[in-house]
């Protein structure tokens, strides 16, 4: 097969490591995205030598910023098949961007939208491209009128739930945006993996990050789920995902993303 050319956010994680091996197994070529060029180049060295894959690349993007994600799309060559959005932060009190937005919002799911909302231009015209939205079981409370938790009490936990929520709400309001071009979009939980992320929250996480990667993996891969746009999977099962149903309080959710 040719290399199919793939992104993966938050490539240096438990999960995301995982996944991008994941795919790197599968003979994609793997553009790993992280913050911290260190630690993105370590983990690339490592995928190659675990897979033997040497299509491995990776870039330095703070995902949490429109601009560096604007910047990185603008210098994208070529097309792209396949989109994981992953990368996510749970600071345990109240912290902003530069550019004041509240930084769990801004990474958990205006990072997301941005990424598709600026990289989905590379990815018409395919036979089966894809985008996978890492979200969560954990998940629900969202309140439209305090996305940014200006107003109400901090939680970081409560927050990542709202956060995980608006992904898997994104996932259905760009699966209707982009079945015309033929991109499949879907929403899933990953695993329950001990991570930087679960530590944070308290969660601890039981299965290993591979396990954790498999749903993500097999949503990006499987044959049988091309097309299946729009779409959520646990465990490699389709759930009827409980926020899809409500059209108004999705495409509102989409309006309010777009404002920023
Ligand atoms: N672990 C679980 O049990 C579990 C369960 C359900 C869902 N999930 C989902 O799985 C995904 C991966 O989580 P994980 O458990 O693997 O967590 P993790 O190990 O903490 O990985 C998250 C990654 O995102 C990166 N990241 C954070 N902010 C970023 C930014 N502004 N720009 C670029 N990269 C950024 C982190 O980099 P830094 O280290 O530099 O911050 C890290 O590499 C998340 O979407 C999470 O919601 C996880």
């Amino acid at each position: 097969m040719k290399h199919k050319t793939s992104i993966v956010t938050g490539s240096y994680g438990a999960i995301g490591k995982a996944i991008a091996e994941g795919l790197a197994a599968k003979n994609y070529r793997v553009v790993l995205i992280g913050r911290d060029q260190a630690r993105l180049k370590e983990a690339a060295e490592d995928v190659v030598n675990k897979t033997g894959n040497d299509k491995i690349e990776f870039s330095a993007v703070d995902l949490c910023r429109k601009s560096e994600v604007e910047a990185f799309a603008k210098n994208w060559d070529g097309p792209l098949h396949l989109l994981i959005n992953n990368a996510a932060t749970t600071p345990r009190s109240r912290e902003e961007t530069p550019e004041g937005i509240e930084m769990q919002f801004a990474t958990n799911v205006l990072g997301y939208f941005w990424m598709i909302k600026y990289m989905h231009s590379y990815m018409e015209g395919q036979d089966d491209s894809r985008i996978v939205n890492v979200a969560s079981y954990w998940a629900g409370g969202l309140d439209l009128k305090d996305v940014e938790t200006r107003e109400g009490f901090y939680d970081n936990d409560d927050v990542y739930r709202k956060c995980k929520q608006a992904d898997r709400m994104l996932s259905v309001a760009f699966a209707e945006r982009l079945r015309e071009k033929n991109i499949t979009v879907l929403g899933c939980h990953p695993g329950d993996a001990r991570s930087k992320l679960s530590t944070s929250l308290g969660h601890g996480g039981w299965e290993s990050p591979a396990k954790g990667a498999d749903t993500p993996v097999w949503c990006a891969t499987a044959p049988e789920l091309k097309g299946e746009t729009g779409k959520y999977y646990e465990h490699r099962a389709e759930v009827e995902c409980r926020f899809a149903a409500d059209k108004q309080a999705v495409e509102k959710l989409f309006a309010i993303c777009e404002r920023y």
